[in-house]
C-alpha cells in the first residue's frame, strides 16, 4: 500500500486547531495536529503533503513563534489561518498593522481572485474574520487575494511558493465555502488523494496492533461505551482470542446499563469478557470526598488497580487496551492548550501503571470512532448511544457520591432517558442527562414542607463536544420530565434546566 496522505496542522495556540483538524478529515484526508514547538526536522520526517498554521491573532504574537524555519515551505504548501497567515506574512518580511479593536466578527469577503484555493467560490462569501490587525505591508512576491471591510487584505496568496494565507476561519459553519476552501488546499494544491476511510483506517491499525502486540495478551478496558467498545471490537479483530475484556461495575453506572452491556458484548460481540463488581469497592474510596479532581482521580487510579488485579488472576497481560480519543488528550492538557480536566482514562493514570496502554482511538474524534464502528459492523444502538463520562455517575452527583445520592441521579436520569426517547428527539441531542446539586431548598409536598435536593437537567447539541449548545427541548417535554421526577422520585423536589453552552461551562457539571 503507498504511503498515506498526510497534513499537519500545526497548532500555535486558540481554540481552532482541533476544529481544523477535523475538517480535514471530513475530506477524507488524514492530519495531525502539532504544537508550534515540533522541531522541524520531525515535521519533516513525517514526509507532510501539506501544513496548515492555525493560531489566533490574539495567540500568535506572543508565541515565539518566528523561529519557525521558512526552509520548512520551500517544498511543502501552506495554509495559514487566521493568526497563521500573519505569521506566514511575517517571516517572509510584510508587515502586520495592530488594530485598535480585536475580536471575531462574521462579515462579508469580497473575493479578488477565484482560482487556487478560492475555486469555484462566488465573488462574495459571509465569513469568520479575527478582526483587528492586518497585512499592511505584503511580502514580495504575494498577492491580495481577498478583501473584508475593516481588513484590505483578508487573504494572501504566493502562487509560486504555494503559500496562501486567510485571515478568516474556513473551518467554522458561520463561513460559507468554507470546506470547499479546504477542500481546494488539499486536491488541488497539495494533490492529496482522499486515501482516509473508515476501511483504511481499520486495515492499518489491525497491523499496527498485531505488530505491537506480538504474541502478548491484551487485557481490555470495556465501558460499553462507543469509544471501548469499538476499541475493543477493532482489537479482538486484530488478535482475536489474545484480547480479554474486563468490565468493571463501579457503582456509578446508569439505570439498566450493567445489563444492557452484558447483553452487547454475549450476543454481538462474542468476546472473553469478565464482569466484576467492585461497586462497594469505589463507594468505599470516594467516601467523604467532594473535589471534582480529586474523584475523578481516584476514580482513574482505582479503575487501573482493577485491570491490575484482574489481569494478575488471569496470568500473564502486558497490554492494557482503552478507548482513549482525541479530544480525551486534548482537553488532558497539551503545550498549546490549557488543562480542562483530567478525563479519568488519561490523566488519572497511576505513575507506576504496570501494564502497556494500547489506544487505537488515540487520535480519531468521536464521529470518526462511530464511523469505524459502523464499518466493523457494531450494532446500531451501540455505535450511536450518547457518550458516557468514565467516572460515570460519580460526576454528575455533585459533591460527595453517597449511595443514597446515587439513587436520586440514576432514577431521575432514567426518567428523562425514557422521554427522550419516547419523544422521538433522541438523535437530535448530542448528550443529555441528569446531575443531582449539592444543595436542599425548601418546597412542598402533600401539604407537608420538604428540604430537598434539586436535579438538573441538562441537554447539549454538539458535532464534537469540544463546544455545545444548549438543546431546546420543548417546553411541555421539560414539564413533563419535571412532573415525573418530582412525584416518583422522593427526595428531589425542584427541577432546573441548564441553559449555558460550551464554552464557558462544560458539557459535565465536574
Ligand atoms: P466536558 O464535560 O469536558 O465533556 O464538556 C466533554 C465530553 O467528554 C465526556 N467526558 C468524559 N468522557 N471520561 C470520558 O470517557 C471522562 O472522564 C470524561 N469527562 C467528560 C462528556 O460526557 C462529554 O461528552
Amino acid at each position: 500500500m503507498d504511503e498515506r496522505d498526510l497534513i499537519l496542522v500545526v497548532d500555535f495556540g486558540g481554540v481552532h486547531a482541533q476544529l481544523v483538524a477535523r475538517r480535514i478529515r471530513e475530506a477524507r484526508v488524514y492530519c495531525e495536529v502539532v504544537p508550534y514547538t515540533a522541531a522541524v526536522e520531525k515535521i519533516r520526517e513525517k514526509k507532510p503533503r501539506g501544513l496548515v498554521l492555525s493560531g489566533e491573532l490574539f495567540s500568535i504574537h506572543d508565541a515565539g513563534s518566528l523561529r519557525f524555519d521558512t526552509a520548512l515551505f520551500q517544498d511543502i504548501p501552506v495554509l495559514g489561518i487566521g493568526g497563521g497567515m500573519h505569521l506566514l506574512a511575517r517571516l517572509w518580511g510584510g508587515k502586520i498593522s495592530s488594530g485598535e479593536k480585536r475580536e471575531c466578527r462574521n462579515v462579508q469577503l469580497t473575493l479578488l481572485r477565484s482560482d487556487l484555493i478560492f475555486k469555484g467560490l462566488p465573488g462574495e462569501i459571509s465569513i469568520q474574520m479575527d478582526q483587528g490587525d492586518f497585512v499592511q505591508t505584503l511580502p514580495s512576491g504575494f498577492c491580495v487575494a481577498a478583501a473584508a471591510p475593516g481588513t484590505p487584505t483578508a487573504a494572501i496568496f504566493d502562487e509560486n511558493h504555494h503559500i496562501f494565507g486567510v485571515q478568516f476561519h474556513p473551518e467554522v459553519g458561520d463561513t460559507t465555502w468554507g470546506q470547499q476552501i479546504i477542500n481546494n488546499f488539499l486536491y488541488d494544491i497539495c494533490g492529496c488523494r482522499g486515501d482516509w476511510t473508515p476501511a483504511a483506517f481499520i486495515e492499518e491499525q489491525i497491523a499496527v496492533i498485531r505488530e505491537t502486540v506480538g504474541s502478548s495478551r491484551v487485557i481490555g478496558a470495556l465501558s460499553g461505551g462507543v469509544d471501548s467498545t469499538v476499541a475493543a471490537a477493532l482489537t479482538h479483530r486484530a488478535i482475536g482470542e489474545q484480547l480479554t475484556c474486563i468490565f468493571v461495575d463501579h457503582g456509578l453506572l446508569r439505570k439498566g446499563e450493567r445489563e444492557q452491556v452484558t447483553q452487547l458484548l454475549k450476543e454481538h460481540l462474542g468476546m472473553k469478557t469478565i464482569m466484576v463488581d467492585a461497586r462497594e469497592r469505589f463507594l468505599a474510596k470516594l467516601s467523604g470526598v467532594a473535589d471534582p479532581e480529586k474523584k475523578r482521580k481516584i476514580i482513574g487510579h482505582e479503575f487501573i488497580r482493577v485491570f491490575e488485579e484482574e489481569a494478575a488472576q488471569l496470568g500473564k497481560f502486558e497490554f492494557l487496551l482503552q478507548g482513549t480519543i482525541y479530544p480525551d488528550v486534548i482537553e488532558s492538557g497539551t503545550p498549546t492548550a490549557g488543562k480542562v480536566k483530567s478525563h479519568h482514562n488519561v490523566g488519572g493514570l497511576p505513575e507506576d501503571l504496570k501494564l502497556r496502554l494500547l489506544e487505537p482511538l488515540r487520535l480519531l474524534f468521536k464521529d470518526e470512532v462511530r464511523l469505524i464502528g459502523e464499518e466493523l459492523g457494531l450494532p446500531h444502538e451501540a455505535v450511536w448511544r450518547q457518550p458516557f463520562p468514565g467516572p460515570g455517575l460519580a460526576v454528575r452527583v455533585l459533591g460527595e457520591v453517597t449511595e443514597e445520592k446515587l439513587l436520586l441521579a440514576r432514577e431521575a436520569d432514567y426518567i428523562l432517558r425514557e422521554e427522550i426517547h419516547w419523544s422521538g428527539l433522541e438523535q437530535e441531542i448530542w448528550q443529555y442527562f441528569a446531575a443531582l446539586l449539592p444543595v436542599r431548598s425548601v418546597g412542598m409536598s402533600e401539604g407537608e414542607r420538604t428540604y430537598a435536593q434539586p436535579i438538573v437537567i441538562r441537554a447539549v447539541t454538539s458535532e464534537d463536544a469540544m463546544t455545545a449548545d444548549c438543546a431546546r427541548l420543548p417546553l411541555e417535554l421539560l414539564e413533563q420530565i419535571a412532573d415525573r421526577i418530582l412525584s416518583e422520585v422522593p427526595g428531589i423536589n425542584r427541577v432546573l434546566y441548564d441553559l449555558t453552552p460550551k464554552p464557558p461551562g462544560t458539557i459535565e457539571w465536574e
